[in-house]
């Protein structure tokens, strides 16, 4: 679909039509080529502008068509006839120009962008590279290095930058389409040898050995074992290094391996999952399309520890008015210092001014009184937390929403304590909450779909990935960690190291193993909740076999009660050259320990090889997963893997944990866990659970039909 005008008497203006962002369909395809054809054969028209309706350019290829049969004009002939044409070709360019947007703007002969335009080659984002001849022109356009770090990490730029890259020849605050047409009148009868980006030299550094080595050294080291990025490097050494034929068959041959492959698969199944989860829904029935926000524009953050200080932080740089309360006023003055620091790099590093005016301290809870929502963020103990809660309902407006941040307290028991449980729910940030994308908004049996959604849109607001869950011990992201965490435990007790179970899943594409993240978040966070939650007889230094029959593992209470508490004390599983440095070694004191505590409990070591550390970890998890499915904690898969992809690390590649469980094999994964149940009969973690055992009777379908089975496990419930 694209529409085709004649405008100022000889401009022939091509309007692409696909909302919501004119994602090139083989509809669109088949548009454009037709309009080209018609404005290319007319004698009238002298030359040509391609725009999108609705403010947008063009977002790309349209990913609902991969893994379908495609059909219609392919890009690139498509692309090629437009550079070859006779008669200047303007792209106005509006909103965005992505991926196979901008490759057939880099085909016109001249860009025009609006001030607010944002441009980019994300293709690698979803598992591919630019493969209409985006790798082979960009380079040519504004050099190899510009050009490799836009297509290696799928940054999108400002009109601005892309104006002072030489992306485009001018940008504009008007109506860019009338800019566009008013250029093109200008240019007409010009000749057009200058303006094929496909004709021009590729601008190259000297050493151009060493600069593809050293891009190549730091792409594999940041893609965790994603291939795309790498396939990026390659294709435009192909365009720095070969004529650009030769380097449009590379950059083909390139695109065909990555584009069947697993990991594109997972990374466009991560795009839709990202978008999916705002479509929340919660068990009651209550959703996202009938349940409507309320506007937040005055909100409260009370404490202000390291927490308190990121949430005031992101409200802030929201554009909120924050009032922010502290009861101790030495911490009250630090977190001042403090929150004005982190306004200042942040506003650095987006160019903008820092905000922190919006922001007013106080050491008085009577100062929240005309707030629209408040998020406590007190210390992690329930008694102050109610204590907090009442004063809040006592001097709080009619109807502000009352969020706590807690990441371990129950939700429901908070709101029973309070005069409007439904004006409550559960907004569990991550640390540091001003740059941690993930946001999981926890919802109760009294919690108002209002509430929900007024809390999932501020989320959103904040920039955050926000995931509505329903209440349980641990929420979605941490419950799932715990059985991971215990699977790394029993395997030391069973003869690995903290080294081995890293390296496997570092190499599995983790940011980090689980033993580096404990020795980061410090083991004595785990600890307090440990002791708060073990029953008697599950203290530290007990026997490591049998608790009640289930299998503990004391060895990270004992760490703890070394004092060995991680990086901030410089040892923990690894050790460290000094409190607070980040460069995790190797530590034999570590090593006998464990060899002691092997001994101590009759405990044989055996060789453990990075499959079983996979398979026992993820596999433990991923069960976990399950039970959260059948729970109806999280409403479907997708809801899981945006927690683990944006809150947790998992390799985006990989697509999430449940997705990941689906690529595997559902079979595989049961009959796995079966088989590891069987070994360790007193960890229930590793017993299947009922759900994934119905999705494999059912055959195993595929993850976006996982729903399905479970409404229907519910409904004979
Ligand atoms: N193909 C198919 N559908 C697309 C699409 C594309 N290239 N880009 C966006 N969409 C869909 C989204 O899935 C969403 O659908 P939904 O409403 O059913 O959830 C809808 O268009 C709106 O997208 P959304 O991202 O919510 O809107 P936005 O205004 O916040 O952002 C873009 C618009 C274009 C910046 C953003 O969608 C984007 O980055 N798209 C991908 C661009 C890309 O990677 N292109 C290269 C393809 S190889
Ligand atoms: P983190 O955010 O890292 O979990 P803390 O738990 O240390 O950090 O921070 C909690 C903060 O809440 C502390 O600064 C504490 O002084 C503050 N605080 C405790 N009780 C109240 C209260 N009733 N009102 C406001 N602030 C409080």
């Amino acid at each position: 679909m694209a529409q085709y005008t004649l405008v100022s008497g000889s401009v022939g203006l091509i309007t692409l039509h696909n909302p919501p962002v004119n994602a090139l369909s083989a509809a669109v395809r088949q548009g454009i080529v037709d309009t080209v054809e018609r404005a290319l054969s007319d004698p009238k028209v002298k030359s040509v502008v391609i725009c999108g309706q609705n403010g947008v350019f063009c977002g790309g290829a349209d990913i609902k068509e991969f893994g379908t049969n495609m059909s219609g004009p392919p890009l690139v002939p498509m692309i090629h006839t437009i550079e070859a044409a006779n008669k200047p070709v303007v792209a106005a360019i509006e909103g965005s120009a992505l991926g196979g947007g901008l490759e057939l703007a880099l085909g016109c002969h001249y860009r025009i962008a609006h001030s607010k335009a944002r441009l980019g080659l994300p293709e690698v984002s979803l598992g591919l590279l630019p493969a209409a001849g985006g790798t082979q022109r960009l380079p040519r356009l504004i050099g190899v290095p510009a050009a490799l770090h836009l297509i290696t990490t799928g940054r999108r730029v400002t009109a601005a930058e892309a104006l002072q890259l030489g992306i485009v020849d001018q940008v504009t605050d008007h109506n860019t389409v009338d800019v566009a047409v008013k250029f093109a009148l200008s240019v007409e009868g010009r000749s057009l040898d200058a303006r094929c980006i496909s004709t021009y030299p590729c601008p190259c550094p000297s050493d151009l050995d060493a600069l593809f080595e050293g891009v190549m050294q730091k792409v594999r080291q940041s893609a965790r074992g994603a291939i795309a990025p790498v396939a990026c490097v390659q294709a435009v050494r192909a365009a720095a290094t070969l004529p650009y034929t030769q380097g449009m068959e590379q950059e083909k041959e390139l695109m065909a391996t990555l584009f069947t492959s697993g990991q594109a698969r997972a990374l466009q199944y991560c795009f839709f999952a990202q978008r999916a989860v705002d479509r929340w829904s919660m068990p009651g029935g209550a959703r996202w399309d009938t349940s409507k926000p309320r506007p937040v524009h005055k909100a409260a953050v009370i404490g202000l520890g390291t927490m308190g200080r990121g949430i005031t932080v992101a409200l802030a740089e929201a554009g909120l008015s924050v009032v922010a309360v502290e009861t101790e006023e030495k911490q009250l003055m630090e977190a001042k210092q403090a929150i004005s620091g982190m306004l200042e790099r942040g506003a650095k590093r987006h160019g903008v001014a820092p905000a922190p005016d919006r922001i007013s301290y106080s050491q008085n809870i009577q100062a929240v009184a005309d707030v629209d929502l408040v998020i406590e963020a007190v210390f992690e103990d329930m008694a102050l937390k109610k204590k907090v809660f009442q004063q809040l309902s006592a001097v709080c407006k009619a109807g502000t929403f009352l969020c706590t941040n807690t990441s371990a307290l129950d939700i429901d028991h908070l709101a029973s304590q309070i005069r409007n449980p439904e004006l409550m729910v559960g907004m569990h940030f991550f640390a540091p909450a001003h740059v941690m994308k993930l946001l999981e908004v926890v919802y109760g049996p009294r919690s108002s779909p209002q509430a929900v959604a007024t809390a999932m849109q501020l989320g959103k607001k904040m920039g955050k990935v926000s995931v509505a869950v329903g209440n349980c011990q641990g929420f979605v992201g941490n419950r799932m960690l715990k059985p991971y965490i215990e699977q790394a435990f029993f395997l030391l007790e069973e003869g690995a190291t903290p080294e081995l179970v890293d390296r496997a899943l570092e190499e599995f594409g983790f940011a980090m193993g689980v033993f580096r993240m404990s020795d980061l978040s410090g083991l004595d966070v785990g600890w307090k909740v440990r002791k708060g939650e073990a029953e008697p007889g599950v203290a530290s230094g007990q026997p490591a076999r049998i608790q009640q029959d289930h299998r503990y593992s004391p060895l990270g209470d004992l760490l703890a009660e070394q004092g060995r508490f991680g990086q901030k004390t410089g040892r923990g599983w690894y050790q460290y050259d000094k409190p607070g440095s980040r460069v995790a070694m190797s530590d034999p004191w570590l090593h006998s320990f464990l060899e002691e505590y092997r001994a101590q409990h009759g405990l044989v070591a055996r060789r453990i090889d990075h499959q079983e550390v996979l398979e026992r970890c993820l596999y433990a998890l991923i069960n976990e997963g399950f039970r959260i499915l059948e729970d109806g904690i999280a409403a479907g898969p997708e809801d899981i893997d945006v927690i683990y992809v944006f809150g947790y690390g998992w390799p985006r590649h990989r697509g999430g944990p449940m997705f990941y469980a689906g690529m595997v094999g559902l079979a595989k994964v049961l009959e796995k866990l079966e088989h590891y149940h069987q070994a360790h009969p007193d960890v229930p973690h590793l017993q299947p659970c009922s759900l994934l055992r119905r999705l494999v009777t059912s055959g195993s379908p595929p993850v976006n039909r996982w729903r399905e089975v479970i409404k229907k496990l519910h409904s004979q419930l």
